[in-house]
């Protein structure tokens, strides 16, 4: 791996460190951190196969659903929990889960406080709403054209799966 596509997929390490203010010394982890949500981007497209449809951003949310089905708020709660490619508990709490971390806020009643359309764009892209957001864009492949080949054009999720999120995350009243 070149040192710039290293550099380049460790931006999210390095909002981590910041937030904790911790130094040098985490490198590696940073590293590791990286190394698994590359390794899962790679595991989503193998999964789907589908082509990435351009993100509709109307405000500060998508309203359009990005897939032709109705997202499944059980198959959303299973991504939440399963800490797979989605491994959000890494960072926030949800009900009824007991191990979470709190680099973000909580998502109960999130389903009050944002629309659907606005769920789905803080899934897919959180860094259109905060450029210097810690949480990883979700779905977007635009602007990692440095990343090496075999990850190039692969979101973290599919297009369903941030679907299946979002139905989820609507329930959480
Ligand atoms: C690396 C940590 C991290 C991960 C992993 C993460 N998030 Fe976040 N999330 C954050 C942080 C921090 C914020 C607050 C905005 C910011 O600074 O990034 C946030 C904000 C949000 C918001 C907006 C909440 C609000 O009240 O405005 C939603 C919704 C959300 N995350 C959902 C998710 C979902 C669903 C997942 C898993 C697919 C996930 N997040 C994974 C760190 C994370």
């Amino acid at each position: 791996m070149r040192k710039q596509d290293r550099t380049r997929r460790c931006s999210a390490g390095a909002g981590i460190r910041r937030m904790f203010g911790v130094g040098n010394a985490d490198r590696r982890s940073c590293f590791i951190v990286c190394v698994l949500i590359a390794a899962s981007a790679a595991q989503a497209e193998d999964r789907s196969g589908a082509s990435v449809a351009p993100l509709h951003v109307v405000g500060d949310g998508i309203p359009q659903s990005l897939t032709d089905v109705a997202g499944s708020a059980e198959r959303g709660r299973a991504l939440v929990v399963e800490r797979g490619a989605a491994n959000c508990l890494l960072c926030h709490a949800v009900p009824g889960s007991a191990l979470s971390g709190d680099v973000g806020p909580s998502l109960a009643g999130v389903g009050r406080r944002l629309s659907s359309a606005q769920l789905r764009l803080r899934i897919a892209d959180i860094q259109r709403v905060k450029p210097d957001a810690v949480m990883p864009s979700y779905y977007r492949v635009e602007g990692l054209d440095r990343v090496a080949t075999e990850y190039r054009a692969k979101p973290v999720l599919d297009a369903r799966q941030v679907e299946d999120l979002v139905a989820y995350l609507e329930t959480l009243k």
